[in-house]
């Protein structure tokens, strides 16, 4: 993709309303090999992530945004870290355990009014990326930024086979809200262009299972 096809493709691009994000989103058959929300199919799947996420960082305070009904949330709660979330989606906090749903609050992830600028030393956002546009991309780039006063955790979809650093696709046959699988590249360097340098070191502690879906930044103190 050259820059005049990523222009076109971007002012092409709509952006998934909240309103996508229902019950069914996440509760529903449509889900491959059952992988839904509920709090047991989380705990199975995200396996040792909470108790990572608790040793890699050694987080004060953790705003996961975009955290859909609080599963990690709450796995996060039961080890004791002191955990916020941001959702758009009325049905996150509905579904939602008690145990977290009062931190939930219903939000954009690129809505700078959210919350306090570095109120939280770990931003955590996983698996939102690829549900935005880029313009959203950017705007929830530059909100973690502001957000975090020290980490953040990314996972997200990439392009599989990017021949430039441009190049974007969608994923509509994993889940059709899958807009924008960017270049791996590309989107660090939105964050480094930020303010943020890359922690390999703790991107490889995070990405135990090899999907190298992981991305870990450092905010650089000062920029
Ligand atoms: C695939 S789910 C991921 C949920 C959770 N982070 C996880 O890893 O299980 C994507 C979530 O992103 C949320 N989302 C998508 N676009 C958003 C936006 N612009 N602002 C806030 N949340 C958004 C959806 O409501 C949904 O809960």
């Amino acid at each position: 993709m050259n820059i005049t096809e990523f222009e076109q493709a971007v002012l092409a691009q709509k952006p998934v309303e909240s309103e996508h994000y229902d019950p069914e989103y996440f509760t529903g058959d449509w889900r491959a090999e059952g992988n839904n929300y509920s709090l047991e199919k989380r705990r199975e799947i995200e396996a040792k992530n909470p108790s990572l996420i608790k040793e890699v960082f050694q987080p004060r305070r953790v705003l996961d945004l975009g955290c859909g009904p609080g599963a990690l949330m709450h796995l996060l709660w039961e080890l004791g870290v002191d955990v916020e979330g941001v959702d758009f989606a009325e049905s996150s906090r509905a579904l939602a355990t008690p145990e977290v749903r009062d931190r939930i609050t219903v939000g954009d992830v690129g809505d700078p009014a959210i919350k306090p600028a570095g109120a939280y030393d770990l931003v955590v956002c996983r698996e939102v990326l690829e549900h935005l546009t880029v313009f959203q991309v950017k705007r929830a780039v530059v909100n973690m930024v502001r957000l975090t006063s020290r980490f953040i955790y990314v996972t997200t979809r990439f392009h599989p086979s990017p021949a430039s650093l441009l190049d974007f696709t969608t994923q509509f046959d994993v889940d059709p809200s899958h807009i924008t699988l960017l270049n791996k590249d590309m989107l660090r360097l939105m964050f480094v262009l930020e303010g943020c340098r890359s922690r390999p070191d703790l991107e490889a502690r995070m990405d135990w299972g090899h999907k190298g879906r992981v991305l870990v930044l450092e905010k650089i103190a000062g920029r």
